[in-house]
């Protein structure tokens, strides 16, 4: 089975050249299904969304979104705080957010809040509610079945020049990592890809990260994430425009005591590479 795994298009900021090449991608080699994992839009505004709307119903495969932290209004405080998905429900409406692919399933965990307490409210949080839906989908699910979880910040941090900090993801990385049916978590928001296991007390959990298709680059140029799936074995290749080497994907080792930047409260992953950590510019 192949997937192909976009994030962060940004409509708005998107790379034209980038986003012809995925979907020339999609319609040369009829992916099994297409992942988004969010940050459709740069500001949720109508016509990023229409956009995304467009490019998206003219993809020839099954597609699965999930939203992330630029998809809620950001300008219309008072929409953000009543009704912060409503935009957003125009790229709902055209797909499945959980794709059922026969025995393998896409099952997606919102981890973006209309507001958090604290200063930054792009980083991701994971509400007890947003959990308990997507562990209840998995849990119903028979037990032959093959998961991968959707979400737009990692779980937890991955070593890349962005960061998520994602409250509770830890939390939800030891839940999923009870369940022997969940084989990774796909994720975005950093616009680097990755590929690394983090560790829990339950057990380990594979993280795979996708770059970005949009003009907001950090370390590594447009990319998109090619996932060959065989049993219960990932095999994920960074595919980018430019054709050269992703750094964050060549590390085909992971030393078992590799640890990555840690901070204060934040649960521990292992990663095998580290790069040089600057400022977060998200
Ligand atoms: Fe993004
Ligand atoms: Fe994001």
């Amino acid at each position: 089975m192949k997937l192909l795994h976009f994030s962060d298009i940004h409509f708005g900021l998107e790379d034209p050249r980038a986003i012809a090449w995925a979907a020339d991608c999609v319609a040369r080699e009829k992916p099994d299904a297409v992942v988004i994992t969010g940050d459709h839009t740069m500001r949720a505004r109508r016509r990023e969304f229409a956009a995304a709307v467009r490019w998206i119903s003219a993809l020839p495969a099954p597609v699965t979104v999930g939203v992330g932290n630029h998809d809620l209004p950001y300008f219309n405080l008072l929409e953000r705080f009543l009704d912060p998905y409503r935009r957003f429900k125009g790229i709902e409406a055209l797909v499945e957010r959980k794709l059922d692919l026969g025995d393998l399933v896409i099952v997606p965990l919102k981890t973006t809040a209309r507001a958090q307490p604290r200063f930054n409210w792009s980083k991701g949080w994971i509400s007890e509610t947003a959990l308990d839906h997507a562990l209840a989908e998995i849990d119903a699910l028979p037990e032959h079945a093959r998961v991968l979880v959707a979400s737009h910040h990692p779980l937890v941090e991955t070593g890349t020049r962005g960061t998520a900090l994602t409250r509770h993801g830890h939390r939800a990385l030891e839940e999923l990592a009870k369940r022997s049916k969940v084989l990774g978590v796909l994720s975005g928001h950093v616009h680097d890809p990755f590929d690394l296991t983090a560790q829990t007390d339950f057990g380990p959990v594979r993280m795979i990260g996708a770059g970005t298709l949009s003009k907001r680059l950090r370390s590594t140029p447009p990319s998109f994430n090619e996932l060959i799936i065989d049993g219960r074995t990932i095999t994920v290749r960074a595919r980018n425009l430019e054709e050269v080497a992703t750094i964050d994907m060549l590390i085909d080792d992971v030393p078992e005591n590799a640890l990555p930047p840690r901070l204060p409260g934040e649960p521990v992953a292992t990663v095998g590479h580290v790069p040089e950590i600057d400022p977060p510019v998200h």
